[in-house]
């Protein structure tokens, strides 16, 4: 039989592939520095989401050590680590060095993925060897661009497309999406950004809906998109995908999990560029979720720590903010069920 492209990059299921009840994660997103050279209007990290953070990442000016961040990548390594995603915080790519720890992961046979507004200078060709690149872009016009990420650079928006292109040019098999958080400022260019993404020859865009402090009206502004967002599903084909994740726009309502435990915590933590590692990216930058820190202690002791079994007695995933993992979770919790019901009636 032949299988049509499946486009699963963003699957709950991946988990089937590996070990649930290994000792170590299986993949850690790291933040190099919580510094941004943009100032998205609703940046998940300026924002105070639940009112229980009560500080600016970006005001924090923290950044990795050098030298702690490659031994970090080599201890990660050591204990069987597959993937690194690069991520913020702040911004990765504008990480002093940044080219080396890239390469430093790719020379220790780590997969590597980025999350990135993607409008710095980079070696483009280093970057091509990560797996998958995930461009936060929002818009498909300069104008829409400077309203929504307030860039300090003014050729911002161009220079992200530049880069884009560029990366594909020099691998053209790489996993390169864009995402696209809707607002009210953007919605408008919802189905352009589709069409100049798909131009540009990134492999699909992403839809979520933005989180936000301010009032917004969400099911107006899913009324009002819903149409662009159906005529970006008509640029779908065998080359590029159109996503429209429904689980974060559920998940902007709180609903009670309908699952026992969080699985995601243990096989996908963050470190901060504080140094502290988090469960998951949700609760990173609490204090009360820190499990330990890099900067005074190694992985495996803060993973094996007492700091974080304390945690861990007190998980309880009803106390979580709203989710965007809850398929990964069920999906982990109906694999790990004895004797589960009716199977035979597929
Ligand atoms: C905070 S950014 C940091 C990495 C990089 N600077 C970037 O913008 O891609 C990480 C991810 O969070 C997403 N994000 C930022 N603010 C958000 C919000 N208010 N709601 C939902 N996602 C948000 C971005 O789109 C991006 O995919
Ligand atoms: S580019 Fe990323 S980190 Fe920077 S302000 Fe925007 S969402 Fe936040």
């Amino acid at each position: 039989m032949k299988f049509k492209k499946k486009f699963d990059e963003l699957s709950p299921f991946k988990i089937i592939h590996h070990n649930i009840d290994q000792k170590f994660p299986i993949h850690v997103e790291i933040d190099p520095t919580s510094t941004c050279q943009q100032d998205c209007i609703r940046c998940s990290y300026k924002q105070n989401i639940d009112g229980k953070r009560d500080y600016i990442i970006h005001k924090q000016n923290a950044r990795l050590p050098y030298d702690k961040f490659l031994d970090l990548i080599d201890e990660l390594k050591t204990i069987g680590i597959k993937a690194i995603t690069l991520s913020g915080g702040g911004e990765p790519l504008i990480y002093p060095k940044i080219e080396s720890i890239i390469d430093h992961i790719l020379t220790s046979g780590i997969q590597i993925g980025v999350i990135t507004n993607l409008s710095t200078k980079i070696d483009t060709g280093l970057l091509s060897k990560a797996i998958w690149v995930r461009v936060s872009l929002d818009a498909a016009s300069h104008k829409i661009y400077e309203t929504v990420h307030r860039p300090k650079n003014q050729n911002a928006f161009s220079l992200v497309c530049e880069n884009i292109s560029s990366i594909i040019k020099k691998n053209d098999s790489i996993d390169l999406g864009v995402n696209f958080l809707i607002q009210p400022e953007n919605y408008s260019e919802i189905y352009d950004a589709a069409r100049l993404v798909k131009k540009l020859g990134a492999k699909y865009i992403r839809f979520a809906p933005v989180i936000a402090t301010d009032h917004i009206d969400y099911e107006q502004l899913f009324g009002e998109c819903d149409s662009l967002l159906q005529k970006s599903l008509s640029l779908i084909d065998d080359q590029f995908h159109v996503f429209i994740t429904k689980e974060r726009f559920n998940s902007l309502k709180k609903n009670k999990k309908n699952y026992s435990y969080c699985y995601k915590q243990k096989i996908h933590p963050l470190i901060g560029a504080d140094g502290n590692i988090y469960p998951c990216c949700l609760l990173k930058y609490y204090d009360r979720h820190i499990l330990g820190s890099i900067l005074n202690d190694t992985f495996v002791n803060v993973w094996q720590g007492e700091k974080r079994k304390d945690w861990l007695s007190k998980l309880d995933v009803d106390l979580c903010p709203p989710c965007w993992f809850d398929e990964t979770n069920l999906f982990i919790e109906y694999l790990l069920t004895n004797n589960p019901s009716h199977v035979n009636f597929v």
